[in-house]
């Protein structure tokens, strides 16, 4: 099979530590272009990945016809019209989140990827995580007997914002930028969709970086998360079920911990409590070798380019990116009325009219390993 020639449009800080690097790695692959607009920074993606073309403009990328597919690490505010532009050049698309800033360019990128043969794939990259997948088979296996409640922390500590952060209109927020994620996981966990959302939010330092969100799932189950570009670095989700709870801290855990509903603690718990890294060598070194000690992105990527060059529909899927997004703007609207929000009928219509080979994309079974 021939390589994937890959057009990489934004260099910026996730480029850098992260995509170039497991581009420039992953078999099948050849970096073809590099779209940039800093020209410091272009001329350091070159020396990154030599054989490339560069240009300024994404839109000169997306004309070569040698580029077969783009990874799009475009500040948010550019996703959809990158987007919706690489489809109509026949090009597959990797789009970082979010998928757009507002539903309506959201909705535009689903038209687009529904006229088009090219693969499309959003980059929720935890969905990837050995954590979370870890997680997921536990609660699908009926560990937690029946689910009662999530608690949720996404937070990053204080640091320089690139403009676009800084505002909503850009593509910043807490809600937006790590909300978003934790919407998605909670989706991709409980295999429910979010009916209703209250929110509140806070600006400190910037436009919109603290909120919570309080969500009511289809089927009742509650959450709760705590959102923040202002506090400390945590990744945190608790599930709680009536016969145990577990914990995931992506930061923190190499496995997950799971606790049984009514099974008293005992001194051997907190005794072998610094023993257990050692249990769980692989996944340690797994972490240590990773881009940002975070494996997700390497097996998202990989996901991405095996789908590409099979030509097979993958997930996560645009639709899950619009779906997030829906109940991302749903909590802003909450926030500005203070009152709870029904997630818009995005979740059903365009439910309704999935192709069937891609139903239910957010429960796909692939795993990393089949990348
Ligand atoms: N999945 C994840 O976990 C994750 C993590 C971090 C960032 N992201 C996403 O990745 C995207 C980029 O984030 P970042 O932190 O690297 O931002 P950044 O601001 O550091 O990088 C964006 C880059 O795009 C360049 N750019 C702007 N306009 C351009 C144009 N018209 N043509 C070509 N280049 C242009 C900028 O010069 C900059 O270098 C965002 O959408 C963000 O949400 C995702």
């Amino acid at each position: 099979m021939s390589a994937l020639r890959v057009g990489l449009l934004g260099y910026g800080r996730i480029a850098e530590a992260v995509h170039l690097p497991i581009l420039t790695g992953l078999p099948g692959v050849e970096i073809v272009g590099i779209a940039e607009a800093d020209p410091a920074r272009r001329a350091e993606a070159l020396r990154r990945a030599p054989r490339a073309v560069a240009s300024a403009s994404f839109e000169h990328i997306l004309c070569r016809p040698d580029v077969d597919a783009v990874v799009i690490c475009l500040p948010p505010a550019l996703h959809a019209d990158a987007a919706v532009a690489a489809l109509e050049a026949g090009k597959h698309v990797y789009l970082e989140k979010p998928i757009a800033t507002t539903l309506g360019d959201a909705r535009r990128v689903l038209e687009a990827s529904r006229h088009s043969p090219a693969v499309a794939m959003i980059g929720f990259n935890f969905r990837f995580s050995p954590l979370y997948r870890a997680a997921r088979r536990e609660i699908q296996a009926g560990a937690l007997g029946e689910l009662v409640g999530v608690r949720s922390v996404f937070a990053a500590s204080s640091r320089r914002l690139p403009p676009w952060k800084q505002t909503r209109e850009g593509g910043g927020g807490a809600l937006l930028d790590l909300a978003s994620h934790h919407v998605d996981l909670v989706r991709f966990l409980t295999g429910r969709e979010v009916r209703e959302v209250f929110a509140a939010v806070r600006s400190q330092r910037s436009e919109a970086d603290t909120a919570t969100l309080h969500l009511r799932l289809a089927d009742g189950l509650l959450v709760q998360s705590f959102v923040s570009l202002s506090a400390v670095d945590e990744d945190r989700l608790d599930i709680y079920g009536q016969a145990g709870g577990l914990a995931v801290d992506r930061y923190r855990s190499l496995g997950v911990e799971t606790t049984r509903a009514g099974r008293p603690v005992r001194r051997t718990d907190w005794l072998l409590a610094p023993l257990r890294p050692l249990a769980r060598g692989a996944s340690l070194l797994g972490r240590l070798r990773a881009p940002s000690y975070e494996p997700s992105y390497r097996a998202a990527l990989a996901h991405f380019v095996a789908a590409a060059r099979a030509h097979r529909p993958t997930s996560p899927s645009f639709l899950d990116g619009s779906i997030s997004l829906a109940v991302v703007e749903a909590a802003e609207e909450s926030a500005r009325t203070g009152r709870a929000v029904l997630c818009p009928s995005i979740l059903v219509d365009d439910a309704a009219d999935r192709p069937p080979q891609a139903t239910r994309p957010e429960l796909s079974e692939a795993t990393p390993q089949e990348a």
